[in-house]
C-alpha cells in the first residue's frame, strides 16, 4: 500500500535522452595545446634509465629473491596497445628527468591566474571568437575537469574573473566525461532561460596525476584544454555551429579506474604517496566493459531519436585508445569506419580525459555541410558515459 499523500509512480517508460524544446547549439570551440611535446621514445628511454637505476639501487634484495626486478617499457608496445605516438605537455623536463618524473611547477602567488585557469582562459577565448560572441554575451562558466586546480575557490570563477564574465561560475567533475556531463548541464540551464549562454572549458594538466614510474600506464596521457559555448540555437552565428539535438547520460559504479587523491588523505598519513594516491586502472577490464556499454548507449540514443546509424557523418569519440574506438565505431555503423568517419587525436595528444572528444570535434568538424549529423561521446572513469547528437547548422 502506498503511504497516504504518496505521489503517483512516474511513468514505468524509460527515460529518453530526449530531443529538445528550445533549439540549443554549440556555437564554438576553442583549443589550448601547450608548445612541448613528448614523443614515445623520449618518454621510453626516461622509464627505462629510471628501471636500470632502482634495479641498480635493489641489486641485491633482487638477486636474493626479496624484491622484483623492474622490467623495461617499450615505444612500439605502447602503440601498438593504444595508438599513441606522443603527448603535449605543460612541463618536459621534469617527466623526463628519471630522478623527478613529474611535471614540475612551481606555485603561483594567490595574485596571479592558476596555470589551470589560465588554460582554459585561452581556450575559452578562442571558442568566445569561434561563436562571435563576446564576454558580455555569456552568463555563465562551467569548467568540467577531471582533475581541479584546489579544492576552492572553483575555477570557473577565476575564468568568469578573467574574462570579465557578469554571472555565475562552477566546477563538475564526472572524470573523462566531465565535458559532456557540462554541456548537457549548460543546454538545460539556456534551455530553461537560467542563461542566454553558457562558456564551458575542459582544462586538463593530467601529467600532474599519472605515476610516470608506472609501466602499465606512464605513457597513457597528456595536458591540453577546450572550450565551447552553449547558447540558444536561433541566436547562434557562429559558422561551425551545431545545433543540440539530443543529449544522454549514463553512469554505472567501478573501481576499474580510480584515483583516491583527496582531502581526507591527511587523516591517514601512512597511505599518503601511496600508488592509489594518482591515476590507477585495470585497463584490460575497461576495455572490456567500456566498449559493450558505449555502444549500447549511442546505439539507445540514436534509435530513441529516430536516427539511424547510417545518417552519422561523423563520431567524435573520447580518446583513450585507438582500438576501442575502431571496436565501438563498428559497433555503431555496423561496418569498418572509413578513414576520417571516427577521427583519431590519439597519436598527437595522447589521453587528454574530458577534452579528447571536443578536441576531435574542434578539428574535424568544419568540412561537414549545414544538415549533416554527427555523434560527441565520451566515457571514462565511473564509469560513465555521454551522447550528445549534433545536426551542423550552417554551410562554412
Ligand atoms: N611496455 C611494454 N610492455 C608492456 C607495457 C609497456 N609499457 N605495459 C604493459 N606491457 C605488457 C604487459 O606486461 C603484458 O605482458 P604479458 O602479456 O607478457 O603479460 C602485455 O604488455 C599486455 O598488457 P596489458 O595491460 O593487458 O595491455 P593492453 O593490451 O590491455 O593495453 C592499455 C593496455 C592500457 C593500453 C589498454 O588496456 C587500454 O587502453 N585500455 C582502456 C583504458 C581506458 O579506456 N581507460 C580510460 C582511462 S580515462
Amino acid at each position: 500500500m502506498p503511504l497516504p499523500g504518496a505521489c503517483a509512480s512516474l511513468s514505468p517508460k524509460t527515460f529518453k535522452g530526449m530531443a529538445r524544446v528550445t533549439a540549443l547549439a554549440v556555437s564554438g570551440t576553442g583549443l589550448y595545446t601547450p608548445p612541448q611535446s613528448i614523443s614515445n621514445e623520449e618518454l621510453v628511454t626516461a622509464y627505462n634509465a629510471y628501471v636500470r637505476g632502482a634495479n641498480a639501487a635493489n641489486a641485491g634484495a633482487i638477486a636474493a629473491g626479496k624484491a622484483t626486478a623492474l622490467v623495461e617499457s617499450s615505444a612500439e608496445f605502447i602503440v601498438k596497445a593504444s595508438g599513441i605516438k606522443a603527448r603535449y605537455v605543460v612541463d618536459k623536463a621534469g617527466i623526463l628527468d628519471p630522478d623527478i618524473m613529474c611535471p614540475r611547477l612551481p606555485e603561483r602567488p594567490n595574485d596571479q591566474i592558476s596555470i589551470l585557469a589560465e588554460m582554459a582562459v585561452s581556450a575559452a577565448r578562442e571558442a568566445l571568437k569561434a561563436a562571435d560572441r563576446t564576454a558580455a554575451d555569456i552568463d555563465g562558466v562551467l569548467v568540467g575537469a577531471s582533475n581541479m586546480q584546489r579544492a576552492y575557490p572553483a575555477m570557473a570563477v577565476e575564468v568568469q574573473d578573467a574574462l570579465g564574465i557578469d554571472g555565475f561560475g562552477f566546477d563538475m567533475n564526472v572524470a573523462c566525461s566531465s565535458a559532456t556531463f557540462a554541456l548537457q548541464a549548460a543546454a538545460d540551464m539556456v534551455g530553461s532561460g537560467h542563461a542566454r549562454a553558457i562558456l564551458v572549458c575542459n582544462p586538463e594538466i593530467c601529467t600532474g596525476h599519472i605515476n610516470f614510474r608506472d609501466r602499465d600506464s606512464h605513457f597513457i596521457f597528456g595536458d591540453v584544454a577546450t572550450a565551447f559555448i552553449v547558447e540558444r540555437a536561433e541566436a547562434a552565428v557562429g559558422r561551425n555551429s551545431w545545433e543540440i539535438v539530443a543529449t544522454k547520460l549514463k553512469t554505472k559504479f567501478s573501481n576499474n579506474i580510480r584515483n583516491n587523491f583527496g582531502f581526507l588523505n591527511r587523516t591517514a598519513p601512512e597511505s599518503i604517496g601511496a600508488a592509489d594516491k594518482l591515476f590507477v586502472q585495470e585497463g584490460r577490464k575497461v576495455f572490456k566493459e567500456v566498449v559493450p556499454m558505449v555502444a549500447e548507449l549511442i546505439l539507445g540514443h540514436l534509435s530513441e531519436n529516430g536516427i539511424a546509424p547510417a545518417a552519422l557523418k561523423r563520431l567524435w569519440l573520447h580518446q583513450a585508445n585507438l582500438g576501442m574506438n575502431d571496436m565501438i565505431a563498428r559497433r555503431v555503423l555496423g561496418r569498418d569506419p572509413v578513414a576520417g568517419e571516427a577521427p583519431n587525436i590519439l597519436d598527437e595528444y595522447a589521453n587528454t580525459s574530458s577534452a579528447g572528444s571536443v578536441i576531435a570535434l574542434h578539428k574535424f568538424s568544419a568540412d561537414l555541410k549545414a544538415g549533416d549529423i554527427g555523434l560527441l561521446c565520451s566515457f571514462g572513469a565511473g564509469y560513465s558515459a555521454g551522447s550528445v547528437i549534433l545536426k551542423k547548422q550552417f554551410n562554412a
